[in-house]
């Protein structure tokens, strides 16, 4: 640490990225990424003449970008915001509408990044325990701003549409951010079908995970007109130019292919299914995930063992040191093939223990 370090940021402590190492033949099952390239119709505009562009700065109100998802959720593009990453999307959020002065409630096990937020921008949020089984109770999120990750990570469980719903009433004076990372994985429950009728509620949205573009860094958020112009505000406060031009067009595509999105979650859901039934038939406590991982713990062998043996194995899980989640992984859903690889190396990691 400098001498020049601002005070405040003196006991910041930052977000922990999943590993991303250069190993040969490792299976990365951490930090949630699709097994699937991006749609082929990526491929093709990320191009010699494209890159020769570069020298340009890229469109500052992303116009075609927003155009398209704002014509696949049929909303106005005044109701979208697109930003580097969902992780910038939610900095800008916490710049816009969160106060010191004013509550602000999160889940104590969710997506890291919130308390790193609210840390930056000097709140003091008020962190509410998961229940026993880590469900959220939609009842303790009440006079305040929320910040939900449905479905939440790391757990994979997700609050039903009507009980986004139950939040929104509850906190009609405060801005209600769904983060729905992994929403394109879950059933019934995603915030968009309220979006009409809340002013609000924010949806903050990535392209990391169901389009397989989490090299890419794009995100977006949906919500009121106002609200979202509140954000562009900020994010023109920051950098106009946050999106870059091949990611402008890498979303553009993804977005133009609607078969190719669906067929890789209809895989991903596919695969999920036969990884939780794999892992609970070797003896894991495997929660109900809606999302593109699995959270699993054993009850002979503690999470960090697990971790270390499978990374001696080649294979990348990622594991909390966190009071009442220490002993869960939270596994991505890789491809089939991955998926035998990791519940064959569970299996002999386990007899070899018994
Ligand atoms: C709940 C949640 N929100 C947001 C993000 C950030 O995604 P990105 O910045 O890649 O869009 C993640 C990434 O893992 C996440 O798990």
């Amino acid at each position: 640490m400098s001498r020049f370090l601002n005070l405040r940021l003196e006991r910041l402590l930052p977000y922990t990225p999943g590993e991303q190492p250069k190993i040969p033949g490792l299976i990365k099952l951490n930090p949630n990424e699709s097994p699937y390239p991006p749609a082929p119709g990526v491929l093709d505009v990320i191009n010699r003449e494209e890159a020769a562009k570069l020298r340009l700065y890229s469109d500052p109100d992303a116009t075609n970008l927003t155009a398209a998802i704002a014509a696949h959720y049929g909303v106005s593009p005044k109701q979208v915001v697109v930003g580097n990453g969902s992780d910038e999307i939610l900095a800008f959020a916490f710049a816009a509408f969160f106060d010191p002065a004013e509550k602000l409630l999160f889940p104590d096990i969710t997506y890291g990044f919130y308390p790193v937020f609210a840390e930056v921008f000097g709140l003091a949020p008020t962190v509410v325990p998961l229940k026993e089984d880590f469900t959220i109770d939609p009842s303790d999120y009440t006079g305040g701003n929320v910040v939900i990750a449905n479905p939440n990570a790391p757990t994979g469980l997700a609050l039903a549409t009507s009980q986004i719903e139950e939040i929104l009433k509850a906190n009609p004076n405060h801005l209600v951010l769904v983060d729905e990372a992994y929403a394109d994985f879950g059933e019934n429950c995603s915030a968009l079908p309220l979006l009409p009728k809340y002013e609000n509620l924010l949806i903050v949205r990535t392209c990391s995970k169901s389009r397989s573009l989490a090299g890419a860094r794009l995100g977006y958020a949906i919500g009121h007109e106002s609200v979202v112009a509140d954000l562009q505000k900020v994010r023109f406060s920051f950098n106009p130019y946050n999106v870059n031009r091949l990611t402008l067009l890498a979303g553009e595509a993804s977005f133009a292919d609607r078969a190719y999105f669906q067929s890789c979650i209809a895989k991903v859901k596919a695969t999920r299914a036969r990884l939780t039934e794999g892992l609970r038939a070797l003896g894991f406590t495997v929660l109900d995930s809606q999302a593109n991982f699995v959270f699993a713990a054993h009850p002979a062998e503690t999470g960090a063992t697990l971790l270390a043996k499978l990374r001696e194995r080649r294979i990348l899980v990622r594991h909390f040191a966190k009071p009442r989640i220490e002993n869960f992984l939270r596994i991505t859903v890789g491809t089939d093939e991955e998926t035998d690889v990791l519940l064959a190396a569970l299996a002999d990691i386990l007899k070899q223990r018994s």
